[in-house]
């Protein structure tokens, strides 16, 4: 085997074992690109992630073209990742995805298996102009239009009796898109264009900016404009309410890892970060970037503000803050793009334990805000009466009243991650 074709084998090899982690054993796609080599692994991404994006619509062409003989396992796998390709690579000859593809099904599943995959790839590749683009269905089952949407019946349907139709379809749209990557940096970042906020700097494609020397010393973090942006807003409304933001402190009670909390240190704000502490290996990775995050965002020295990281234990005995935010763990709706696996592995269910998780959060949030302070809550979902609204609904919060809201889509400008927001003040001991 030539030294080319081998590699391409290992690919495909990874690739697959990357899209089985997550469809059969639900794994996150960061996770499962973890087994990958390094050398792999930016190619890996790109088709497993573009496959488990477009899947909805993926899955409908294969069966349109497979007739009685459904593929299931690793072929239709196998499928997914080359009719992506097909239809999204167009600088990668057709001839050698297919081949590629054929030769990989023979070694697994037999010649009768790779005749089969051959045949229907062809079929795309012949029509691939006519596949890229699938006209909205005439039938008006919700199966249909999720399909087309490529998201779980149950998604589609919460997002439409949210939003209406033509919302959640350009909403769809949006979420096939691959995600552009955000910085927020004082200093103009090569290759990047200046974006809506300032100091926000917009990369098309995903660079290691991780291994720079101005990551280190804390001159700039990644953070999606849509974070970016309710963290400005929450900023100058703190500044209308209280006349300036000299002093003022907030508890970050879902810091981890510490995303928010950076953006509020920019912003001048003394932040106190913490995070669940189980004993988990997630929950303690996740803590542990909290505490990397805040090292090297103060290192940076970017203004007054600064991030402290408080053991969660110690919350109870805190004195009452100026604001509170809760970044409440949720579906992640609004992530589709940049972790296209949630459509595929959260499930109806988990609704019901994150509703009780976000209304108890919010709740003991609202505990610790001092009279006249702010209470924020965001999740980054779409999904406002499931999430945002049923929470502020549970968390019974008669004390505080709404100052603002917040819905953001990748559909909407500035096109950054879908969020749900509210902004809630506690009235103060004159106004009780
Ligand atoms: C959406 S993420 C937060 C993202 C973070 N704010 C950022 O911008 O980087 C939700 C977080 O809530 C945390 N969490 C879940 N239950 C919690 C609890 N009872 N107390 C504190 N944090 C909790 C999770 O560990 C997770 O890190």
């Amino acid at each position: 085997m030539s030294e080319n074709l081998e590699k391409k084998t290992e690919q495909r090899r990874w690739a697959m074992h990357a899209l089985t982690q997550v469809l059969s054993n639900q794994r996150m796609l960061d996770e499962a690109l973890g087994d990958v080599p390094p050398a792999q692994r930016a190619w890996v991404h790109e088709v497993v992630a573009g496959a488990l994006r477009c899947k909805g619509r993926l899955d409908w062409i294969i069966d349109q073209l497979s007739l009685k003989k459904r593929p299931s396992g690793g072929l239709r796998k196998a499928l997914l990742i080359a009719a992506y390709q097909l239809l999204n690579q167009p600088s990668v000859p057709q001839a050698w995805i297919v081949s590629e593809t054929v030769d990989w099904v023979r070694g697994k599943e037999g010649e009768a298996a790779a005749k089969f995959v051959n045949a229907l790839l062809r079929r795309i590749s012949d029509h691939v102009e006519s596949w890229r683009t699938i006209e909205w269905p005439d039938s008006s089952t919700e199966s249909a239009q999720a399909q087309w949407a490529s998201l779980p019946e149950w998604i589609w349907r919460r997002i439409v009796r949210d939003h209406g139709r033509e919302w959640a379809k350009s909403f769809a749209v949006a979420s096939l898109e691959r995600p552009s990557f955000w910085i927020r940096s004082r200093q103009p970042i090569e290759g990047a264009l200046q974006g809506p906020l300032e100091d926000s700097w917009n990369l098309d494609s995903w660079r290691p900016v991780q291994d720079t020397a101005e990551y280190s010393a804390g001159g700039l973090f990644v953070q999606d404009i849509s974070s970016q942006l309710l963290i400005d807003e929450f900023t100058e409304e703190a500044k209308r309410i209280f006349g300036g933001l000299d002093g003022l402190g907030v508890l970050d009670l879902c810091a981890a890892p510490g995303g928010k909390s950076s953006g509020l240190a920019w912003n001048g704000w003394k932040v106190l970060a913490t995070d669940r502490q189980a004993d988990t290996p997630n929950s303690r990775a996740r803590f542990e970037l909290l505490l990397q995050t805040s090292e090297r965002i103060n290192r940076g020295r970017i203004g007054p503000g600064r991030i402290e990281v408080l053991d969660r234990k110690n919350i109870e005995s805190l004195p009452l803050q100026d604001a509170v935010w809760v970044d409440a763990p949720c579906t992640g709706s609004g992530l589709l793009r940049r972790h296209p696996e949630i459509r595929w592995i959260k499930d109806e269910k988990t609704l019901v334990s994150l509703q009780r998780e976000q209304a108890e959060l919010l709740r003991e949030a609202a505990t610790k805000v001092r009279p006249g302070g702010l209470l924020m809550f965001t999740v980054c979902s779409v999904l406002r009466s499931d999430e945002l609204e049923s929470a502020v609904h549970h968390a019974r919060l008669e004390e505080f009243e709404k100052v603002r809201e917040w819905s953001l889509s990748p559909h909407l400008e500035p096109r950054g991650d879908g969020f749900s927001g509210v902004l809630l003040r506690r009235r103060s001991a004159q106004s009780a």
